[in-house]
């Protein structure tokens, strides 16, 4: 989505993908604030872990604890968080849900999960967080708490208050990829009874969770406009242009969803 922004706009530039063990993610972040880059995007396993490595981090990624976007600013990289307002523009724009004082269910405690976390109690919403490590989700709240309420949930507490949300979010790694494209962060038989499920998995574009939550009649949004919300603000800050955003949905609705484009 990025190259096809970059040719539409006549900007000379190239997004690659780099495959970055942990190990030498210092040193791909030296090449990365050379002069003739823009800045970068950061993913997992590295959105946490690059914190302590970089000078300058924005307000908003500080409070996220999260970097998905690097910018190169005179030879020094600044990490940012634009998940988390690529997250509310895709679940405002895309699926028209307001979520000032709606009650919202987020699975997960990773970097994704915070970022969702941070978006939703900054808009208003209540959410009530689970995750199989219950001491990561716990951090989490403990850290979250002074945003809005925010409430723990065990995995018993989760199936029942399905009953009640307007707003699921799964926001962990399951179901994402070819490797395991079967299986579903929710227990058998359990759906939330109304509202929104929202997966951030993008690939594959139908996850489980989703083909349930459509059987049920739920309305449901996968992660693809989060991607590209995320991705063209980062587009924006790197080449100081307005990012052509149906440019960049549709190359990566050519990519991720091909029967859909
Ligand atoms: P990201 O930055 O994409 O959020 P992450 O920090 O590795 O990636 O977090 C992955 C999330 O998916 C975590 O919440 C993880 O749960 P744990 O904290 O218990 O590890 C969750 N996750 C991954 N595989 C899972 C599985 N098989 N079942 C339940 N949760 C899973």
């Amino acid at each position: 989505m990025h190259n096809a922004a970059f040719a539409a706009l006549g900007i000379e530039a190239r997004y690659e993908a780099l495959d970055v063990p942990s190990a030498a993610l210092p040193d791909a972040l030296a090449r990365l604030a050379e002069p003739d880059c823009y800045g970068a995007n950061v993913t997992v396993p590295h959105k946490v872990a690059v914190m302590a490595l970089l000078e300058v981090l924005t307000p908003e990624a500080q409070a996220v604890g999260a970097v998905n976007t690097l910018i190169q600013h005179q030879g020094r990289l600044v990490g940012h968080n634009t998940d988390a307002s690529g997250f509310l523009r895709a679940l405002r724009e895309d699926a028209g849900f307001e979520p000032a004082g709606a009650l919202a269910c987020v699975l997960g405690a990773g970097g994704a999960a915070r970022a969702v976390v941070y978006a939703l109690l900054g808009a208003g919403a209540r959410v009530a967080l689970h995750n199989r490590t219950e001491a990561k989700a716990a951090a989490l709240a403990r850290e979250f708490a002074p945003l809005g309420p925010l409430e723990l949930l065990s995995a018993a507490e989760l199936e029942r208050r399905l009953s009640s949300c307007d707003l699921l979010v799964n926001a962990t790694s399951v179901g994402m990829g070819e490797r395991d494209p079967d299986v579903s962060p929710l227990p058998p038989g359990a759906l939330p009874a109304r509202g929104l499920v929202c997966d951030i998995v993008y690939r594959p574009a139908r996850t489980r969770l989703l083909r349930e939550a459509e059987a049920a009649g739920l309305a449901t949004q996968n992660g693809l406009p989060m991607l590209v919300y995320q991705g063209a603000e980062a587009f924006a800050r790197w080449t100081g242009a307005a990012a052509p955003v149906p440019v960049m949905m549709a190359a990566a609705r050519r990519a991720l969803e091909p029967g859909r484009a």
